[in-house]
């Protein structure tokens, strides 16, 4: 199919052309556009033949929901209900990069919501997405614009790249602020089912409560796959073997000093510069002190990987708190959870993926 690309401004969106996307969703079409997470791949939520395509162009299991998207707290009671005491709450803090896990009003259909009696909703933080669901006058039914598992697009040309010929539009806009997918809060029982750039802390003060984190929020859920390989979990996953490295920072340079095989680096820029490698193969991600520039820039270096030629790639390992939080979450998936802290743990990394080593044993 032919996919139109529309240009919109993030500042001054251009009426005409996002009436141009709002009018292809009325009409049951797909379109790939820009949110401050990440892109989103949208149809109208309350199309289900519609949302049934989103699920196929991305190869996405049918039994995981998609998060509806609105620009108003009108849009949001009329699908879903939103406890009384938090009304408020969420009327003040919307739009933000977070999601609100509540019942359903079963508006909805069952595709988006995978059949659940619960509903996933967010009021993006982003004018061209605001401004085209309020001209659209549907909430619109969007998971992140990547195919199913690969890291999710945080640039115009990373969804061109995975979509293109393949939606009916694809807008053309700003790169998304935050770079990582919005928090995802269970309103029920109060808990993070997904970190996001919307903190545990930020929930705090905006609630008067602390969220549950639990080891999933962590990211820690596949921990049992990576110790069989038969079950594979891999999510934001690049083709090329990713190994989250959880040794000390002062280590790094002693344990990749002895592999001579290609590998890549994402990470920050001090641990990378102590490394033996070229500067095309040194992913730097920022300075430790930026973890929102960190996170920013994640998936760009997850994408671009895949394009290096390398055997493998060693990403840096960051603190579970703040948004380092989320940042782990998605590094523990892309990883496969694979770690290893030293030497000898590399190897035996090497030696189950298969690569190619020449290393000297120096273990
Ligand atoms: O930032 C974001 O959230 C982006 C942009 C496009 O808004 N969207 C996004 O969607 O990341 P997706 O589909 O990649 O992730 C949605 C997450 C999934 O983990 C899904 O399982 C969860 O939200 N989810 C959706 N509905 C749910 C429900 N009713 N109960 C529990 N989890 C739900
Ligand atoms: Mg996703």
């Amino acid at each position: 199919m032919k996919t139109r690309i529309i240009r919109i401004n993030a500042d001054r969106p251009e009426k005409r052309n996002v009436e141009r996307a709002a009018a292809a969703i009325r009409n049951g079409g797909i379109v790939v556009f820009p949110t401050e997470t990440v892109y989103g791949i949208g149809a109208n939520a309350l199309d289900a033949k519609a949302c049934r395509r989103i699920f196929s162009v991305k190869g996405r299991q049918r039994d995981n929901p998609l998060i509806v998207h609105v620009s108003s707290m009108k849009m949001t009671e009329e699908i879903g209900v939103i406890p009384s005491r938090y009304r408020e709450i969420l009327k003040r803090i919307w739009p933000a990069p977070l999601t609100v896990i509540v019942k359903s009003k079963d508006k909805v259909p069952k595709v988006v919501t995978a059949g659940l009696d619960t509903v996933a909703i967010r009021m993006p933080d982003n004018r061209v997405a605001l401004e085209m669901i309020r001209r659209a006058g549907v909430p619109v039914a969007a998971p992140s614009a990547n195919p199913s598992k690969m890291p999710s697009s945080t640039a115009f040309r990373h969804a061109l790249k995975y979509f293109d010929g393949r939606v009916d539009i694809i807008i053309n806009s700003e790169q998304s602020k935050f770079g990582l997918e919005s928090t995802v809060l269970d309103l029920r029982n109060f808990t993070i089912l997904r970190p996001g750039v919307f903190t545990t802390h930020d929930i705090e003060v905006a609630f008067g409560r602390k969220a549950r984190v639990n080891a999933v929020t962590r990211g820690a859920d596949g921990a049992a796959a990576a110790t069989s390989p038969g079950m594979k979990y891999r999510h934001y996953a690049p083709r090329t073997p990713l190994f989250l490295y959880t040794g000390s920072r002062r280590k790094l340079a002693r344990v990749m000093g002895s592999s001579k095989s290609r590998y890549a680096f994402i990470g920050t820029g001090d641990l990378c510069r102590s490394l033996p490698i070229s500067k095309k193969n040194g992913m730097i991600l920022g300075e430790k002190s930026d973890m929102k520039g960190i996170a920013a820039r994640l998936f760009d270096a997850l994408i671009r990987l895949d394009s290096l030629n390398v055997d493998f790639a060693v990403a840096e390992s960051f603190e579970d708190e703040g948004i380092g939080l989320a940042i782990m979450n998605r590094l523990r998936k892309a990883s496969n959870h694979s770690y290893f802290s030293d030497a000898k743990g590399l190897l035996i990394l090497l030696k189950r993926y298969g690569i190619d080593i020449n290393e000297d044993n120096q273990v």
